[in-house]
């Protein structure tokens, strides 16, 4: 595994660090610190986390100009040296830095994906858990659209181990909808707002934990072909209705990569949502010509 950062020093610290726990976790990866892009060399996977992260009061979006640039020098990298790479993004604004990522390695599409959907869906799934008391291992929950403020959490699928979760909020409340109703709009606004509420309380950075594993998850579901159903950013071509845009929608991840983007019918409400987030993924990418 190879760290890279342009900062000397960085990311041959920070895998010094993590090779020295080998001996407590038990792996024996070869770990190695990097600030030229020729160290990737033959990489499987690239996960770019490259970008500044957001300041509190900040939106994604308010990166784009930044990160772009920085986008730009890591894909060319990617492309030089990893040229049959997969690519994970997570960079911010994700929907617009996936994108251009795409176009300047010129991969397939099933080779370049953003994570998001598995991160906000993890959080919308833990503060489902946390309203009922259950374990999040039994929490299923998704959330589609874009990676900003307007993203979609599925509600009407959301369920505990089959157990639909509205049901069990209304139940919760003694039957009272309106005020099951208005816990749901609360998860809901929590969820599409938790990276900004981490950004809020760490000042200096954005989340580092929760993303990490969302993308390991994405990778070890390519790198061991696991076939994983797993909402993630992927390229449209006409699916949910949009064509020629990055939008989180739910794939089937695989040794091929995005080996299937899976679709399935939103109601009224839902389409509302999503046709919002794509409008507001449009203008942001669109913003970059
Ligand atoms: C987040 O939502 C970093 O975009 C990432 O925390």
């Amino acid at each position: 595994m190879v760290l890279f950062d342009i900062v000397e020093g960085l990311p041959q610290g920070k895998t010094l660090d993590i090779a020295e726990a080998s001996p407590v976790d038990n792996f024996d990866a070869t770990l190695t610190g990097a600030n030229d892009y020729a160290d990737i060399k033959g990489a499987d996977i690239v996960i770019v986390t490259a970008g500044l992260p957001r300041k509190p009061g900040m939106s994604r979006d308010d990166l784009i100009a930044t990160n772009a640039k920085i986008m730009q020098s890591v894909s060319e990298g990617i492309k030089q040296y990893a040229p049959n790479s997969f690519v994970i993004v997570i960079s911010n604004p994700l929907d617009a830095m996936v994108t251009l990522c795409q176009k300047i390695t010129e991969f397939p599409s099933s080779r370049v994906m953003g994570m998001a959907g598995v991160l906000d869906s993890a959080r919308f799934a833990a503060f489902i858990a946390w309203e009922l008391g259950v374990s999040v291992k039994d929490v299923n929950a998704m959330v589609l659209g874009g990676h900003g403020d307007t993203m979609v959490p599925i509600i009407r699928y959301a369920n505990v181990n089959g157990v639909p979760v509205m049901e069990l909020i209304e139940r919760k409340y003694n039957g009272d909808k309106a005020k099951a109703k208005e816990v749901m709009a609360a998860l809901v606004k929590r969820t599409q707002g938790a990276g900004g509420e981490v950004v809020g309380l760490l000042k200096t950075g954005s989340a580092f934990y929760s993303p990490a594993s969302s993308a390991i998850a994405m990778a070890e579901a390519i790198l061991r072909d696991q076939k994983r159903l797993l909402p993630v950013c992927a390229l449209l071509n006409g699916e949910f209705g949009v064509k020629g845009y990055y939008v989180g929608v739910p794939c089937v991840l695989g040794a091929n990569g995005i080996e299937k983007i899976v679709e399935f019918s939103l109601d009224a409400e839902e389409q509302a949502m999503f046709d919002n987030s794509v409008a507001a993924v449009k203008e942001l990418v669109d913003s970059m010509k």
